[in-house]
């Protein structure tokens, strides 16, 4: 391993931005399918993986919502999150915060609760066993009605020792942020901590309508909010976050190339930028090969990567003191090196 990979690696770090069902390997896939007599349209673990050429976001998210078809049962959900848990303890993530899905969950007649059961366990055992710290957040999908997600934060209220704030993601335009606005209210009023994906495939205004009409804390990807002054302005003075998601950006062509990333350039106007693995198992890699794309395309030094690894304890949903000792621990590291 290279100078810089091993330091990479050895980063501790946060990963805020990371679908659990897009963590879903294909051998995985095929071992769960298999459990419940379930035959998928691929021959092979190999022809599912060469199925992962995507033009666009909606191209993704096909393959997205039929690959999660096969999760039925309440140790299929504890499976695919243990099996995240441990790789992305492996990569010297030490604290996660994991987006669900249910909605593309209950649509197909598998509870709530399964799903819910199933993952917090995992987490538990991942805090126990793995050391290491979560947080769930659920999304609400945007393609669907606002009562539609009405319902599903009902369902979570009743969850609400598990989980700790809602998201927005799925098809992006055509749904903006403002759809959802009585939903988000409800959400904040709970106590609920909230996020939303906005300007990944989208314009710079769905980024103004998350932070203005939802009120979010942090948004998720924004790379199309480079493309207009005043919002830099406005994500740099509020400390708003961005979790970025490069790979994820160049499979789903959302940039053309990474040397023309946005992160570095949002970073040096005093943007909060951090980076994350989205789907991993569908965009070639988890968190540490995110940060190694990035960097070797952008050039960052070991200075700037702990800066962004930095961002992520500190615009976790952590308190204070959690943050701070790991703040500390990776302090720690990059002055060893
Ligand atoms: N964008 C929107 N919705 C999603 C994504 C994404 O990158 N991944 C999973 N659902
Ligand atoms: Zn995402």
């Amino acid at each position: 391993m290279g100078d810089m990979a091993a330091f990479i690696q050895g980063l501790p770090k946060a990963e805020l931005h990371v679908h659990i069902e897009g963590t879903f390997e294909p051998a995985l896939m095929f071992e769960i399918a298999g459990r419940h007599g379930v035959t998928l349209p691929y021959a092979s673990v190999a022809d599912l993986a060469a199925a992962y050429e995507f033009g666009n976001l909606q191209e993704f998210l096909d393959l997205y919502y039929q690959g999660m078809n096969v999760l039925i049962a309440e140790q299929d959900f504890y499976d695919l999150t243990w099996a995240y848990l441990q790789r992305a303890r492996a990569q010297n993530v030490l604290h996660t915060e994991i987006f669900f899905d249910p909605q593309a969950h209950t649509a197909r007649g598998v509870a709530f609760t399964t799903v819910v059961d199933g993952i917090s366990r995992a987490l538990d055992d991942g805090r126990e066993t793995l050391g290491i710290s979560s947080r769930l957040i659920m999304c609400f999908l945007r393609d669907k009605s606002a009562a539609e997600a009405d319902a599903a934060l009902d369902q979570a209220l009743d969850h609400r020792d598990r989980i700790i704030g809602v998201g927005l993601d799925s098809a992006e335009i055509g749904h903006p942020p403002a759809k959802f606005r009585d939903v988000f209210a409800r959400a904040r009023a709970a106590g609920l901590r909230t996020v939303a994906h906005a300007g990944e495939e989208a314009p710079a205004d769905y980024v103004w309508q998350a932070l203005d009409d939802l009120g979010v804390e942090r948004i998720d990807h924004g790379n199309r909010a480079l493309d207009d002054d005043a919002l830099v302005e406005r994500l740099a003075r509020d400390g708003i976050a961005l979790t970025m998601c490069p790979l994820s950006n160049l499979r789903l062509r959302v940039i053309d190339d990474m040397r023309r990333h946005p992160l570095r350039a949002l970073m040096e106007r005093g943007v909060r930028v951090t980076i994350n693995s989205d789907d991993p198992a569908y965009f070639g890699g988890y968190v540490n090969e995110n940060f190694r794309a990035v960097q070797e395309a952008l050039s960052l030094s070991k200075a700037e990567l702990a800066a962004i690894a930095r961002t992520s304890f500190t615009a976790s949903f952590l308190d204070q003191a959690d943050k701070d000792a790991f703040v500390a621990r990776l302090d720690a590291h990059a002055a060893s090196a």
